[in-house]
């Protein structure tokens, strides 16, 4: 027996919006897809197209996973960032296009430093380092990451995308592993795990349930790992270099106090889509003057 793509699709969106998933009919047609080895616009184009009975099994499988709120990232295997296929697994956090936004704005402050040196703290899947040396074939980039499964993760991403000359994979905590690198690096980009302890159970089953705890959780105030990135980055900036994080909701204000305490320059916070406060950023160079902390462009946030 056998069902168009049309009706089998209505079907998985209808199971996934009962499941009360937001994104039902998007994540239908992404699982569909996959199951039939097609692209997800050759849904739409050939609505009518009939589906043999394996296929329909193998997309409601999917499905089932799905409805049981596993991401659907896990379930491909992958997710896009900035145009780049980027494969994920439970032992990385899904990169996040917040996290896109970040990249964009570590290239217009790398955008004068021909050659730079870059490292990547908490580099997960290796998203941030592959977006930069991607975009940047100057750059070479340092991508530290304290779990050895992600790091796995991030081997594979770098491969597939032909920049291992470029990307080093380092383990270690924090700047451990860079520790003969005093003064070197023009700028560190990071996305730490910034989540309050106490806010993990209330988030979403799909990133409470199947994304990394050491991705996520940042202390009782969240900004356990971020503040020891503002104290222990120094040591490793040249003058004149960036040091760029994600930052959670109201962690802004005391992040840049600590920064402007520790001697960075040129702080500021930039907005994402929904208005919250998602970047901070410093420069480094002994002897300059604080500015005050400003909200800059927004960046784009969604489902
Ligand atoms: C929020 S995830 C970010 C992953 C990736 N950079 C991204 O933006 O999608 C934070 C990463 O920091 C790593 N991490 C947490 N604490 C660390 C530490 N003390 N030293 C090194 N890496 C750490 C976690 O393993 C995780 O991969």
């Amino acid at each position: 027996m056998t069902i168009t793509t049309a009706a089998l699709l209505a079907e998985g969106t209808r199971r996934l919006a009962l499941a009360g998933l937001d994104c039902a009919r998007q994540d239908a047609l992404r699982l569909m897809a996959q199951a039939l080895g097609i692209e997800r616009l050759a849904v739409y184009v050939e609505p009518r197209r009939s589906v043999d009975a394996r296929a329909a099994a193998s997309f409601r499988a999917l499905v089932d996973r799905r409805a049981a709120h596993e991401p659907v990232q896990h379930i491909q295997g992958y997710e896009e960032f900035r145009g780049l296929r980027i494969a994920v697994t439970p032992d990385v956090l899904i990169p996040r296009l917040e996290t896109e936004g970040l990249v964009e704005r570590a290239l217009e402050l790398l955008a004068d430093k021909p050659g730079a040196l870059v490292a990547d703290i908490g580099t997960g899947s290796g998203a941030i380092a592959c977006g930069l040396a991607v975009a940047r074939p100057d750059l070479e980039v340092l991508a530290v990451d304290q779990s050895l499964g992600a790091l796995a993760v991030a081997s594979d991403n770098v491969r597939a995308l032909g920049l291992g000359s470029r990307v080093r994979l380092l383990a270690g905590d924090l700047f451990g592993p860079l520790a003969s690198l005093p003064a070197s690096l023009d700028m560190v980009v990071a996305n730490p795990p910034y989540c309050p302890s106490g806010v993990i159970p209330t988030l979403p089953v799909e990133v409470e349930r199947f994304e990394p705890r050491l991705a996520l959780d940042g202390g009782p105030d969240g900004m356990r790992v971020l503040r020891r990135i503002i104290t222990e980055a120094p040591r490793f900036l040249r003058a004149g270099a960036w040091l760029l994080m994600e930052i959670g909701e109201e962690q802004a204000g005391p992040l840049a106090s600590l920064m402007a305490a520790e001697g960075f320059s040129r702080i500021g916070a930039r907005r994402d889509l929904r208005d919250v406060e998602r970047y901070i950023e410093g420069r480094w160079a002994e002897g300059a003057a604080s500015v005050p902390l400003t909200g800059m462009a927004a960046q784009r946030v969604g489902c």
